[in-house]
């Protein structure tokens, strides 16, 4: 009651919008920006973006942002207007070389020809239909998926952590079909240490930083979080018989770019197959061609029960997969999950082409020859730098741990035209570049970054 109290007391407090003579709301924040109609310019300045290099255009539109936008990002001070390849450019027309692809989304890069088309052709056919009806892109894409993949099953969604959070209820309702007279069946799962898993409460549970997690309590529970790596505990927790699933992510991205060894996932495999636990692979990040096999799981020859892919898939358009097996997809029934927009015709067939494009040989090989080429060329230009601590990853997805916050480096590599990620604890430099991106630019990322460290 004291909680209701104090929100209509909020409520009650918060000014009441007005309608002009045009029937258009007066809102007391609302900013211009030029092309914009909404009224009273605020003459607040944004701090981040009062460096020189940012024009009155992009300094508008950022104002205007904040004036519009629940504060959800903490956002870098550009504008990017359009992008083409590896590059894309801001509002004012300055080049930057793209080495974040989104958040290792663009893999592609950006208008690739062959996703264009493919976008194009199927949004003047049919863009959207519900999943009521059947339609051609989206059988065509499961087939493709599961042609590439352990899978026998596939369940599409519209983002990461929704493809998580479906492999959450499909794992739940795995063991709930297999064990029909129980009262008690497996509900409980282990993540690891530096997951990300996503945003989302049953995901977000999945999620190893607290930060992320206390403010939206209680979340899903039943989780516990062990040491990446340590196959001893997971064994030690399975074995009581409550764990539905293992959720590991075969390379962690967010966590700071650390990959898994090969005992570890096979230990899991082992240790999940001896206590009927199911084994998922998150890759969401590390999947689809980005350490130079089509499944980052692919280096190692171990295969879970389900991986989860998002980001690269559709070029840049919003998808999430679920990939399964028929054992466990024989669980799940109509009603117990869907979702309104998820395996649209339209991302679907961009979908397509983003993986027939990157699933040849070639194109594989290519990505893990540029990603030796990457590590060595930030060896030889980084060498001798003593805020680096080690340069990591697989392929095109590459860490470079420093012993102080990465923040800086990042925005002196943006202020000379090269855009990268930070990771992990906020001491590692993430490089996730579109796939396609060349040895060129490669050289060039690699030596702008080198001497902006050394300029620190
Ligand atoms: C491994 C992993 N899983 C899940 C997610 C969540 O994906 P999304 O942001 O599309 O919900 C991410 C996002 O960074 C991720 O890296």
């Amino acid at each position: 009651m004291a909680h209701l109290q104090s929100l209509n007391t909020i409520h009650s407090s918060l000014p009441i919008p007005s309608k002009n003579n045009k029937g258009l709301f007066i809102k007391p924040h609302a900013v211009k920006i030029s092309s914009c109609l909404v009224s009273d310019v605020t003459t607040k300045p944004i701090t981040a973006a009062n460096s020189t290099s940012v024009s009155n255009a992009s300094k508008e539109l950022m104002e205007a942002d904040k004036s519009v936008m629940v504060g959800t990002y903490a956002r870098t001070p550009v504008v990017l207007e359009r992008g083409i390849g590896c590059k894309v450019y801001d509002l004012d027309g300055k080049e930057y070389l793209d080495m974040a692809a989104g958040i290792a989304v663009n893999s592609l890069g950006h208008a690739d020809p062959d996703w264009l088309k493919a976008v194009n052709d199927q949004a003047s056919t049919l863009a959207h239909v519900s999943n009521v009806f059947y339609s051609v892109p989206q059988v065509k894409l499961a087939q493709r998926l599961i042609e590439c993949s352990f899978a026998d099953r596939v369940f599409f969604s519209n983002s990461g952590t929704e493809a998580n959070e479906a492999a959450i209820k499909f794992s739940r309702k795995y063991h709930r079909h297999g064990h029909p007279n129980s009262t008690n069946p497996p509900t409980e799962f282990i993540a690891f240490s530096n997951s990300f898993h996503g945003r989302t409460l049953g995901a977000l549970a999945l999620t190893s930083k607290e930060q992320y997690r206390a403010p939206f309590e209680p979340i899903m529970p039943g989780v516990t979080f062990v040491e990446y790596g340590n196959v001893e505990e997971v064994a030690r927790l399975v074995k009581k018989g409550n764990v539905a699933a293992v959720f590991v992510e075969p390379l962690q991205g967010e966590g700071g770019i650390h990959s898994a060894t090969k005992e570890f996932l096979s230990g899991l495999r082992s240790v999940c197959d001896d206590a009927v636990a199911l084994l998922v692979f998150d890759e969401v990040q590390c999947g689809l061609g980005r350490t130079g096999h089509l499944w980052a799981h692919e280096a190692y020859g171990i295969y879970p029960d389900i991986m989860t892919l998002a980001k690269p898939l559709a070029g840049g358009l919003p998808i999430g997969v679920v990939l399964t097996t028929q054992k466990v997809a024989s669980a799940i029934n109509p009603g117990d999950h869907g979702s309104t927009f998820a395996g649209s015709p339209l991302v679907c067939n961009a979908a397509l082409a983003v993986v027939n494009k990157i699933n040849t040989p070639s194109f594989l090989s290519d990505v893990a020859k540029k990603g030796n080429h990457l590590k060595e060329l930030l060896a030889k230009k980084l060498k001798g730098n003593t805020h680096v601590k080690e340069i990591r990853g697989a392929g095109l997805i590459v860490g470079i741990e420093l012993d102080m916050p990465a923040a800086e480096l990042v925005d002196a590599c943006r202020e000379n035209g090269v855009l990268v990620l930070t990771a992990g604890k906020g001491n590692v430099v993430r490089l996730v570049p579109p796939l396609v991106i060349s040895m060129e630019e490669l050289e060039f990322g690699a030596e702008v970054i080198s001497n902006c460290l050394a300029a620190l």
